[in-house]
């Protein structure tokens, strides 16, 4: 195993992700930033300078289950500090496992301006995946607002009518690239109709002199090297590739198609899974995946790989990227044009039962562990309702507010009351709540605007082995119901199982499985349905688990987890082990100065 380092200065830039210059957050002058790529066991050293003027500024390393390290998650509020402008702050942890993960902003809606970028962990010198491939593409997604998420936060604060939803993003990135109100293909009216709505088409492309390859479609012609010009993977005929696909939405779920191949899933989530072909994946904010890709034997150049809004009536094109057959090892010049066939269509955007379906099929790999039985059960009850004005989302009444002073340093001080509410959540919401109604028309009994903004954790003792079981319900508009991918930090954990309706014990339908579940660190909660998952509490910490649409999560769509934190020597351990710039903010400033402090 290598120690790997790193040297990155976080600054605001200018950029054109979709050929429209807004600011982004960028790392080393690059958007997105760099990608990270190591080996199982490898220690990776993130030196990382803040050179934003007005904000802190903190990185999650998105699937790193961090054991041991649990200041080094990078959650403001919860693991650590915000890093100061001006200040460094390095980040060291080991990704202990292969995979394919991601990294992000994790302060405020930072993720959503931009600052992400990919974290590739190979297998261990010497070990094999169980699967060959011959060369590999790397897909990261995300959405982009034209909207500064300064304005986006502050609007989804509004109090009372004047609350402002972000709305549908402008448009998907590959690679942080894309074509805004621009579609590269001819892919139908509705397309056209989202193209005009967007009235400036701008694509235009720089005319950079040592442009590579130009791309020409309706609305002008891109350059290749441009910011906003097209992805083009060129692959050789009779191979097998491996496609990395993450996803770092701030909102949108996707689905992912690669036109005249199908692929076959092999890994979700940094973990394996039985194989199983499709034709098109889905992807929602959080998740990865890898797929196998056999290129034809004699490819006829090229393909679309298209990427397209499901979930949400989508208001935003398709993301679309190139496959460029190249013969031997020699680029084709003469193939700089698009393909000329339509992308494929994205699958039906509300056609839940096929996303569900999708869900379903992953499973473990076979000889895989098997979740050891349950300790305790946690019902997680999903709602969005209005508290002094402000339209929250809720879980078991509870909204979350983060505190001044990171939770993990007000454990390892042993000051918790100065820092949160710490009266433990409930396990389950009020029986009797009928998640086909609205929160504000519940039937007699049952509290109506009960919902409360707290800092309030659930904690739990170390090894307890716990059932989480997600229950959608109606938003404040009757009969909406929309989806959630929850991501929990520290962990992986077996998907049980997905359902319809309220969850009961004794009706699951269908039963949990505890036979092949995949273990993830991301999983949807489909509308008007439940998802149960379980998880082993035994990564002593302090950990998120949240909707990771960026603002839902902004509207208290979350809860904290504190575990292990009773247990008095392995919080010694932590404390002497934490670094001090870590917790030098709010309450923790002088208690950890002080242990900084040489006897
Ligand atoms: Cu990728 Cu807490 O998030
Ligand atoms: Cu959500």
């Amino acid at each position: 195993a290598k120690a790997r380092h790193f040297k990155w200065e976080i600054s605001n830039m200018f950029w054109s992700p979709d050929c429209e210059e807004k600011v982004v957050i960028g790392i080393n002058g690059q958007f997105p930033g760099p990608t990270i790529r190591a080996r199982a066991g490898d220690t990776i050293h993130v030196e990382l300078k803040n050179a934003l003027h007005t904000e802190g500024v903190v990185i999650h390393w998105h699937g790193i289950r961090q054991i041991g390290t649990p200041w080094a998650d990078g959650t403001a509020s919860i693991s650590q500090c915000p890093i100061n402008p001006g200040e460094s702050f390095t980040y060291r942890f080991t990704v202990d496992k292969a995979g394919t993960f991601f990294y992000h902003g994790h302060f405020g809606m930072q993720r959503a301006a931009g600052l992400y970028g990919s974290l590739i962990v190979d297998v261990a010198e010497g070990e094999e995946e169980p699967f060959k491939y011959d060369g590999e593409l790397n897909l990261l997604l995300s959405d982009w607002y034209h909207e500064a998420v300064y304005a986006q936060a502050a609007g989804l604060e509004r109090k009372d009518d004047h609350f402002q939803w972000v709305g549908e993003p402008q448009t998907v990135l590959i690679n942080g690239r894309g074509q805004f109100g621009c579609t590269l293909g001819d892919v139908g009216d509705f397309q056209r109709e989202i193209q005009r709505d967007a009235k400036a088409a701008v694509c235009e492309d720089e005319k950079k002199t040592n442009c590579s390859m130009i791309l020409r479609s309706e609305c002008g012609p891109f350059c290749r090297d441009t910011q906003c010009g097209p992805v083009v993977f060129d692959v050789q005929p009779g191979k097998t590739y491996r496609l990395r696909i993450a996803s770092t939405t701030s909102l949108s779920a996707l689905n992912v198609q690669v036109e005249g191949h199908d692929v076959t899933v092999v890994e979700a989530d940094g973990n394996l899974v039985e194989p199983f072909d499709v034709s098109n994946l889905d992807i929602y904010s959080g998740e990865s995946y890898s797929v196998l890709l056999k290129t034809l034997k004699e490819g006829e150049s090229p393909y679309w790989i298209s990427v397209g809004v499901i979930g949400r009536e989508p208001k935003t094109l398709p993301a679309l990227a190139v496959l460029r057959y190249v013969a031997g090892s020699t680029a084709q010049s003469s193939s700089s044009s698009l393909p000329t066939t339509a992308p494929p269509e994205t699958p039906t955007w509300n056609d839940v039962e096929r996303s569900r379906d999708f869900a379903k099929k992953l499973k473990a790999r076979a000889g895989a562990e098997k979740p050891m039985p349950t300790n305790r059960r946690i019902d997680m009850l999903n709602i969005q309702d209005m508290v002094d004005g402000q339209i929250k989302w809720a879980i078991n009444h509870v909204s979350l507010e983060l505190p001044a002073t990171p939770y993990l340093g007000a454990y390892l001080y042993n000051i918790q009351d100065q820092v949160f509410n710490t009266t433990v959540l409930p396990d389950t919401f009020k029986s009797g709540y009928d998640i086909d109604k609205p929160p504000q028309e519940q039937p007699e009994g049952v509290p109506t605007n009960a919902t409360v903004v707290s800092s309030q954790v659930y904690t739990f003792k170390h090894g307890e082995v716990v059932d989480v079981v997600l229950q959608n319900a109606d938003m404040r508009k009757d009969d909406t119901s929309e989806s959630h991918p929850w991501h929990l930090h520290g962990h992986d954990f077996w998907v049980l199982g997905y359902g319809k309706g309220a969850y009961s014990v004794d009706a699951t339908d269908p039963p949990l499985n505890v036979e092949d579940p995949p273990l993830r660190n991301t999983v949807v909660l489909f509308p008007h349905g439940w998802t149960a998952i379980r998880f082993v509490a035994d990564n002593p910490g302090v950990w998120a688990f949240h909707c990771h649409i960026e603002p839902h999560l902004h509207m208290g769509m979350g809860v904290v987890l504190a575990e292990g934190m009773e247990d008095g020597k392995k919080l010694e351990e932590l404390r002497k082990k934490v670094p001090k710039e870590a917790m030098m903010c709010g309450k923790t400033a002088d208690d950890a100065a002080l242990a900084a402090r040489p006897i």
